[in-house]
């Protein structure tokens, strides 16, 4: 087997229409905690507590604490060398979309632009009652806070457990899976869906699906290439590599 960055490379230069899906494992080597795993959020807190919308409805003050805590822990993350890598994959569009389950900014703070964000944005909060809709930089000082038209809870403009993603960020990222000759999944367990299914349209209409994870997933049995690597570290291989094969074809 020919070593899995120049395979990698290869497939990415050979695709007509490559997207990404990435999900928290992408943005670990930047300090965000992942949700699964021994050291996941989700091993130390529990999601019906935190992140449904019983849990803001019984205790909008503690799901607020715990927003509050991780805005501050994004903005105290910087952006790592695959977050980087995918932008300038991007902006070279080599990649032409990339989706993600993520609701940091990382991807943005990178240079990655036109991103499918299926489960939200942390810095964006919408009023539970009416149509007020804000974009902070911070965490809010009242916690939970009202919403100044109404006086009503807002709540940060993510998708939670028992809630549906909507429909047109939904449609748009499967629309590009449809389109897809390769997706490269990077930093996801592919167990939420309906972002989990977005390799396999990939995989089922004949395109091929790379996976950069540190372990197996649910992705793994199918995905054509399995890099088991920190993203961080084998992203900027792989655009040397596909540089490298560039620079020699125009010899
Ligand atoms: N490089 C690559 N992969 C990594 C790294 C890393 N440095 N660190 C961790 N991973 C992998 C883990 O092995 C795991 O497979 O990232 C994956 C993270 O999986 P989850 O914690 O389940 O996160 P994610 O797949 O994004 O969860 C999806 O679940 O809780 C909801 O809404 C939340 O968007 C989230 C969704």
């Amino acid at each position: 087997m020919i070593n899995s960055v120049e395979a990698a490379a290869k497939i990415l230069l050979r695709s007509k229409y490559i997207i990404a899906l990435t999900g928290s494992g992408i943005s670990a080597e930047s300090g965000i905690p992942t949700f699964r795993g021994k050291d996941g959020l989700w091993s130390k807190y529990k999601p019906e507590e935190l992140a449904t919308p019983y849990a803001f409805a019984r205790n909008p003050k503690l799901v607020w604490e715990w927003y509050s805590w991780r805005m501050k822990l994004i903005k105290e993350a910087k952006p790592n060398p695959a977050h980087i890598t995918l932008a300038k994959l991007q902006n070279m569009r080599i990649i032409k979309t990339l989706i993600t389950q993520n609701i940091d900014d990382l991807h943005e703070r990178a240079g990655s632009r036109d991103i499918i964000k299926l489960h939200g944005d942390i810095f964006t909060v919408r009023c539970i009652n009416c149509i007020f809709t804000q974009k902070l930089t911070n965490p809010p000082i009242e916690i939970p806070p009202k919403c100044p038209r109404c006086g009503a809870y807002l709540r940060p403009d993510v998708v939670w457990f028992g809630e549906s993603l909507s429909p047109e960020i939904i449609n748009k990222a499967f629309i590009e899976a449809e389109k897809a000759d390769a997706i490269l999944v990077i930093g996801t367990s592919g167990v939420v869906m309906p972002a989990g299914l977005i390799p396999k349209v990939v995989k089922d209409n004949g395109g091929k699906v790379i996976e950069i994870n540190i372990e197996e997933t649910v992705i793994t049995s199918y995905a054509d290439l399995f890099l088991k690597s920190k993203a961080g570290e084998i992203l900027p291989k792989i655009f040397e590599k596909i540089m490298e094969i560039r620079r020699s074809r125009h010899v």
